[in-house]
């Protein structure tokens, strides 16, 4: 009785002394004199506030004081505006899908907006997307920030129409990708999906609701293109569309040299025209390493026991993805067009394999990657991951660095440090000089992709602190 009459007195010593601090640290009371019509949508439920809390990251832990829950854009900017008017304004983070790992979708004691319950006011649907055609009669759709790029999908199939540049994982929000870049192996045709807006809607810090484009406020659509959610919030994006293609031919190309990977990668990628019909639709690149249990899911069963001894002979194998799209025009000659695209190239001979697939099968690939991790238990685990870009000229000083880890039986650290995993790189200032960010929402590794305006070539390498899956990790 005793010692549980002490053990509850300390416990109300500790809890005075949290609301003191709490009180004296900063002013998240005052949200609660917010006014009636905001008050009714800022939720404070624990589980609420506790789903707020962590993002896919798993690393940091931000307890925000209030969750915010949208039902129009006018919501958001009373939100702010309602910040602005107080002696010390709260921090305000949007939050899609929260994929960030690195607590960017967070607001420590202070607001996070729940993007996603934007959904139920637009026309009540997850897939709202109207494609129109503009005076030059190129397709275009505009997309609520808070939609998915799988649904965006979807609703532009329909309509024979497909955005041009993907992201690796496609549940994750426009306007998450759109604050970041959105890369993956089309970057190098198209660019990262931000050079493929035309026209963005945005409540600014200010509160404003401003309709921003190249032509007009351009300076805030390039600041937040890629922004890292740090110049107003996004709600709609208007994304260029072009002719979806039905079928793709999906290739792996197995290396047992990196000089010749990044060759052949660099040859691929020269070929880079938006319209240019003998280019490849896709390339990416990975690494398979002698640690079993090889992921082989890709290849043939009768294949995979040549390849285990592959990589059980060099350590290190290097894979080149490959894709080309096509349709029943192209169906006659698409074999022939893979056949001249990878003529030439120097993987180890018969080491070539591929698969026929529907185009969202592919663009959907990581999903069922997704799927298999739930059900092992590896989604929702800490992800302390590192994209970062290399330029082409160092490249193979990289591939040193890496392939002494491995040989030397050494952990998978990374090895290069994590200067870039959540400092913005300098702003971009105009379109043609617009790079990728430091990822921090892509999901998938490599890709390699031309700089504008320059002759030098840049590989994302995306680490992994500790392997995702064993026996596979990723470098391009
Ligand atoms: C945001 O809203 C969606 C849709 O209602 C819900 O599924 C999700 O759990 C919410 N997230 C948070 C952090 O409240
Ligand atoms: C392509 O051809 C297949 C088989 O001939 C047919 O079922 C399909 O409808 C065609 N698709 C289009 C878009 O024409």
């Amino acid at each position: 009785m005793a010692s549980y009459f002490r053990l509850s007195k300390a416990l109300i010593l500790l809890w005075l002394t949290y609301i003191v601090l709490t009180q004296a640290q900063s002013e998240p009371w005052s949200l609660l004199k917010a006014p009636k019509e905001l008050a009714l949508k800022l939720i404070r439920d624990p589980v609420t506030l506790s789903l707020a809390s962590i993002d896919y990251g798993h690393i940091v832990h931000d307890n925000p004081f209030e969750v915010f829950e949208p039902s129009s854009i006018s919501d958001i900017s009373n939100l702010i505006k309602f910040s602005n008017s107080l002696a010390i304004p709260f921090t305000i983070a949007p939050r899609g899908q929260a994929h960030s790992v690195h607590g960017q979708a967070m607001a420590d004691d202070g607001v996070v907006v729940n993007m996603t319950k934007l959904n139920g006011f637009r026309n009540g649907g997850r897939t709202v997307v109207a494609i129109v055609s503009d005076g030059t009669g190129a397709p275009y759709a505009d997309v609520g920030a808070e939609q998915i790029w799988i649904d965006v999908l979807h609703a532009t199939l329909e309509r024979g129409l497909t955005p041009l540049s993907w992201t690796d994982y496609l549940f994750l929000s426009v306007g998450g990708t759109l604050s970041n870049a959105g890369i993956s192996g089309q970057t190098f045709r198209f660019g990262p999906q931000i050079s493929n807006v035309h026209e963005l809607d945005v409540v600014t810090g200010k509160g404003d609701i401003v309709t921003c484009s190249a032509k007009s406020n351009s300076e805030l659509f390039y600041g937040v293109l890629g922004g890292l959610g740090q110049f107003g919030v996004i709600t709609r994006a208007r994304i260029a569309l072009g002719p979806a293609p039905t079928r793709v031919k999906w290739l792996h190309l197995l290396y047992n040299n990196f000089a010749a990977f990044s060759g052949d990668q660099e040859y691929l990628i020269s070929f880079n025209g938006r319209s240019e019909t003998n280019a490849a639709d896709y390339v990416e690149g990975f690494l398979m390493l002698n640690q079993p249990p090889l992921d082989l899911s890709f290849y043939p069963e009768s294949d995979r026991p040549r390849i285990t001894s592959l990589v059980t002979q060099y350590g290190i194998i290097y894979i080149i993805e490959l894709v080309k799209y096509y349709d029943n025009s192209s169906l006659e000659h698409i074999d022939e067009d893979v056949q001249l695209l990878v003529q030439g190239l120097k993987f180890v001979p018969t080491f070539m394999f591929e698969k026929d697939v529907s185009y969202e099968e592919f663009l959907n690939r990581v999903h069922s990657d997704e799927l298999t991790l739930r059900s092992q238990g590896l989604w929702e685990v800490p992800h302390p991951w590192l994209n970062l870009f290399v330029p082409g000229s160092r490249i193979t000083d990289f591939d040193e660095v890496l392939g002494y880890q491995y040989y030397t039986g050494g952990r998978r650290e990374m090895p290069l440090g994590s200067p870039t995993s959540t400092d913005p790189s300098p702003r971009p200032s105009s379109s043609s000089d617009l790079q990728p960010q430091p990822g921090t929402i892509s999901v998938l590794p490599p890709v390699i992709f031309p700089q504008r305006g320059t002759h030098d070539t840049s590989s994302r390498l995306g680490i992994l602190a500790e392997p995702r899956t064993p026996g596979t990790t990723s470098l391009g």
